[in-house]
């Protein structure tokens, strides 16, 4: 996600752009830009970006006298193409009159830029973004041919041509987009991204969120999917893409902006575990063709022969990344039947590993700066080894140091806990393995199941997410315990080891994640009268055998918080709490069984009064040894 902001009115611009932008620096900042346009004999469209946050920006303008009262600006969270200055969004077209700046992914850019390139259109940048302001230019400059009776009937060109571009977009977007030959109007459109206008004295203000907006107005029209509005200085028009007018209520913007910036949740964690629904179904968006059941993952189409054909994988990566990583071992070996291990990136890296021909290796990391992680990439690669990535900040080193790599898509992770980010790497780690499956070993029906049941992920992690009042009982009862157990069994043996991460590090319990049949190896040593010990007992073939477990505990005095499958009648008398999730296949069960422990986690850190979203010793990213 990235900060559009855009103004028209009767002041300068240029520093409400700016201090717009601030307001959104949250959504994404790894470059920003401003896009100005004034009415001739000036005329024409002024761009400055650069790639740094805000201050970067603000630096280049420094000393600029720029007057004009119409312009765009953008705070971006790079998708497509490295976070640098040419990417950095406004994007102008080929024919240099129409500047847009964009929020969402164009999944089907690639087909456009290769027609447009073979149209005469010129592209200066790697980003989805650019195909959309050349397909504008494009429309805009054969208007009067292509756009027949509507045009000549008096249809305004710029309008006609944005919606002609809209009508072929395939993803999602929050645009804002200008044209020098209308230095009096303002376009904004929106599908799957956010985009609000504030209606101001004379003024508007178009941004991703009301933060950038609050300031200057509270009354405010939200956007639907699919809507589009047009600006002059005296009035809006709000029309659909397909041009049809809509009327749209006036809302009061009521959230304060501190709130506005956490999405009316209390901490950024809160809202990221929320968050991931959406999240998911971004990072699924576009890679999984649910008609024709594909998997299509884009950044490693030239190394998927070498992976359907590997003999060994090596998955490499830190803390809950390691968690995402280990469910990914199973789904392979499940899967495609490839011998894969999970290695701790500091281990890896000082144990002289052994790789053989043959060998692939896949780093996992949101940040995509972890120390560890980097070196165990150097050690791989030295020794002759694919090295592929899987991170969630473009352009970041690990992105650049491995040979090919999956973004995961899901925005910047601001809470120093990872949740959204480890959802969507075991999404990612599912989907290679289906397809990998589906070359090697399972049956195309087994695949077309698995990749249903993938999409229906999001939609039960939303039915999960409406327990957290529950969860939050069930951590109030027991935050005054200093020890706490978390156990689970086969694909859901790495989400105990999550959830006891997660517990550990924002609420300074001590917690022990664990194989729930190592418990009689000396672990069940540990069991006092009212400890609680974290089960995830949801249906799937070892069900009975964590009953056991649980029984053991039980019988021992200690308290059983369980995670169960819903619809489970036989559980509830051997679990002290109980959350219950949708059922689902035991191999994407992590995706769903983690949402109950990250809740656990979270309200257990707000109980304690502790600062969830920046918890003492941590740092979001271990750039260090
Ligand atoms: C997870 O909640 C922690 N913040 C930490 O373990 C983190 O997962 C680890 O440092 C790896 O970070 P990365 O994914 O950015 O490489
Ligand atoms: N997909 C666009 C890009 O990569 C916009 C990303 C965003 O929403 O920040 O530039």
């Amino acid at each position: 996600m990235c900060g559009i902001v855009a103004y028209l009115g009767k002041k300068v611009a240029q520093p409400i752009l700016i201090e717009g932008l601030k307001r959104l620096e949250y959504r994404g900042y790894d470059s920003a830009g401003l896009a100005l346009l004034s009415s001739p004999p000036n005329g024409g469209i002024k761009i400055n970006k650069t790639s740094g946050r805000i201050s970067a920006l603000e630096g280049i303008l420094d000393g600029l006298d720029n007057k004009e009262s119409l312009g765009i600006g953008h705070t971006r969270w790079a998708t497509h193409g490295e976070p640098n200055t040419v990417n950095a969004h406004p994007h102008l077209d080929y024919t240099g009159k129409i500047a847009v700046v964009h929020n969402g992914i164009i999944e089907n850019y690639g087909t456009l830029k290769t027609w447009l390139q073979n149209e005469g259109a010129a592209f200066a940048s790697e980003t989805d973004t650019e195909v959309i302001a050349n397909l504008i230019g494009y429309f805009y400059a054969g208007a009067d041919q292509a756009g027949g009776a509507e045009i000549s009937a008096g249809r305004n060109k710029f309008e006609w041509a944005v919606q002609r571009t809209l009508q072929e977009l395939h993803g999602t977007f929050g645009l804002a987009i200008l044209c020098s030959d209308f230095p009096d109007m303002l376009i904004g459109a929106k599908k799957g991204s956010p985009l609000i206008l504030g209606l101001g004295d004379n003024e508007y203000i178009l941004a991703s969120d009301a933060a950038a907006i609050v300031e200057h107005t509270t009354q405010a029209i939200y956007l639907s999917d699919n809507e589009m509005v047009t600006v002059t200085p005296k009035e809006f028009h709000t029309k659909t893409i397909d041009n049809i007018t809509v009327s749209k209520d006036l809302e009061q913007i009521e959230f304060s902006l501190e709130q506005i910036e956490l999405g009316g949740f209390e901490h950024h964690m809160l809202k990221e575990i929320f968050e991931q629904p959406d999240c998911l179904s971004t990072c699924m968006g576009g890679r999984i063709d649910n008609k024709g059941h594909r998997i299509r993952l884009g950044g490693i189409d030239s190394h998927l022969r070498e992976l359907t054909h590997t003999k060994r994988l090596i998955l490499t990566a830190c803390g809950t990344a390691f968690h995402a990583g280990l469910v990914g071992e199973f789904l392979f070996e499940r899967l495609a039947r490839i011998p894969t291990e999970t290695e701790y990136a500091s281990e890896f890296r000082y144990r002289n590993p052994i790789i053989e021909d043959g060998t692939v290796v896949i780093s996992i990391s949101q940040s995509g700066e972890t120390a560890d992680t980097l070196a165990a990439i150097e050690q791989a690669k030295e020794r002759g080894a694919t090295v592929l990535g899987l991170v969630n900040v473009v352009g970041s080193s690990i992105a650049r140091t491995t040979d090919a790599g999956i973004y995961l898509h899901v925005g910047p992770e601001i809470g120093v806990a990872s949740t959204k980010a480890f959802t969507a790497q075991v999404a990612v780690l599912s989907m290679l393995a289906i397809e990998l499956g589906r070359r090697r070993h399972i049956s195309s029906n087994q695949a077309d199941m698995y990749i249903d049941e993938l999409a229906q992920i999001p939609r039960k992690i939303s039915r999960i997410l409406e327990q957290s009042d529950h969860i939050k009982k069930i951590a109030s009862a027991n935050i005054d315990k200093d020890n706490w157990l978390f156990l689970g069994r086969g694909f859901n043996y790495p989400v105990a080891l999550e959830g006891a991460l997660k517990l550990k590090e924002i609420s300074y319990i001590h917690a022990e994640g664990l194989p729930a049949a190592e418990m009689k190896h000396g672990p069940i040593a540990l069991i006092v009268d009212g400890m609680p010990s974290v089960f995830i007992a949801t249906a799937g073939p070892q069900y009975d055998k964590i009953m056991g477990n649980i029984a053991e505990v039980r019988a021992r005095g200690g308290k059983t918080i369980v995670v169960a499958t819903e619809g489970d009648e036989n559980i509830k008398q051997h679990a002290d709490h109980l959350v219950t999730i949708p059922d689902a296949p035991e191999l994407l069960q992590p995706m769903l069984t983690v949402v109950p422990l990250q809740l656990l986690a979270y309200h257990a850190a707000v109980l304690r009064g502790h600062d969830v979203d920046k918890p003492r010793n941590l740092a979001k990213s271990v750039t260090v040894e």
